[in-house]
């Protein structure tokens, strides 16, 4: 075993064994949560447990340092290569797609503000109601899921719906447990994009709506104040805001 694994299984054992001293964890208790690992596995919620619970503090502590804009979890929901879009950059969409129509655009630039052409947009989001395609009953596949790219001086722009805010699935494991510690299941509304371009360390990121309950109460605890975005209506029954976005060199892989 690496000295790595080794570290960092017996701290977390140590961590879990004094939370049992200093609560008194009873039998009973351990069988319990013994149950609930199964009923995890077998409900396929781990990577969903994972993104949840875990995954915004492994965020903050690769990321939370680096210069340019802010990151945040990815989550379980992005789905590789979604098409890339061509002008008029409209997210796909039922025809009757609810949720109030947004215009959203804005620049990717280095750290020091220079124009990053050719940077690549990967957008994606819930519907209004709050479901994303491929995952969740409703939407059809693919929808409200697509790329955009960056021109000469760096802008982008695309067109979508605000989405809902959703909770986490209630009937599973992992909502029974938030159910049983009286926490809310909630995510605040959100878009999920990853800013990449080349030579620089790609962007993970979501946008929220600062409209949007549950800001303060995020079960992913995900938000960050710089990446509240402020719709605002254009007077011809749409809404739009800007969001500029900033890379950071890619880092040098670490050596095998
Ligand atoms: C999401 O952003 O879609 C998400 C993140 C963590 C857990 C569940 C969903
Ligand atoms: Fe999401």
């Amino acid at each position: 075993m690496s000295d790595r694994a080794n570290t960092l299984i017996t701290e977390t054992l140590k961590r879990i064994h004094q939370v049992i001293v200093e609560h008194d964890v009873t039998y009973e208790e351990y069988q319990a949560a013994k149950q609930w690992f199964i009923d995890v596995g077998e409900a396929g919620e781990w990577p969903l447990f994972g993104d949840v619970y875990i995954e915004h503090a492994v965020e903050e502590q690769a990321f939370g340092n680096r210069e340019g804009s802010r990151g945040t979890i990815l989550g379980p929901f992005h789905l590789p290569d979604a098409p890339m879009l061509q002008a008029p950059f409209e997210l796909p969409h039922r025809s009757d797609e609810t949720g109030d129509r947004t215009q959203v655009s804005g620049r990717v630039t280095d750290a020091d503000g220079k124009p990053l052409a050719d940077a690549n947009l990967d957008i994606w989001q819930a519907d209004a109601e709050g479901r994303y395609s491929g995952f969740m009953p409703g939407p059809p596949e693919g929808n409200l899921r697509g790329q955009v790219r960056t021109d000469a001086d760096g802008r982008y722009e695309f067109t979508t719906v605000i989405p809902g805010p959703y909770t986490i699935p209630l009937d599973g494991p992992t909502g029974k447990m938030t159910a049983a510690a009286d926490w809310s299941p909630w995510r605040p509304a959100h878009i999920h994009l990853i800013v990449g371009a080349d030579g620089y360390e790609p962007l993970v990121t979501q946008l929220f709506i600062a409209t949007s309950d549950y800001l303060d109460d995020d079960v992913a605890s995900a938000v960050k104040p710089e990446l509240i975005v402020h719709p605002k209506a254009t007077g011809d029954g749409e809404m739009a805001f800007t969001y500029d976005f900033a890379l950071t060199p890619a880092r040098t892989p670490a050596v095998a």
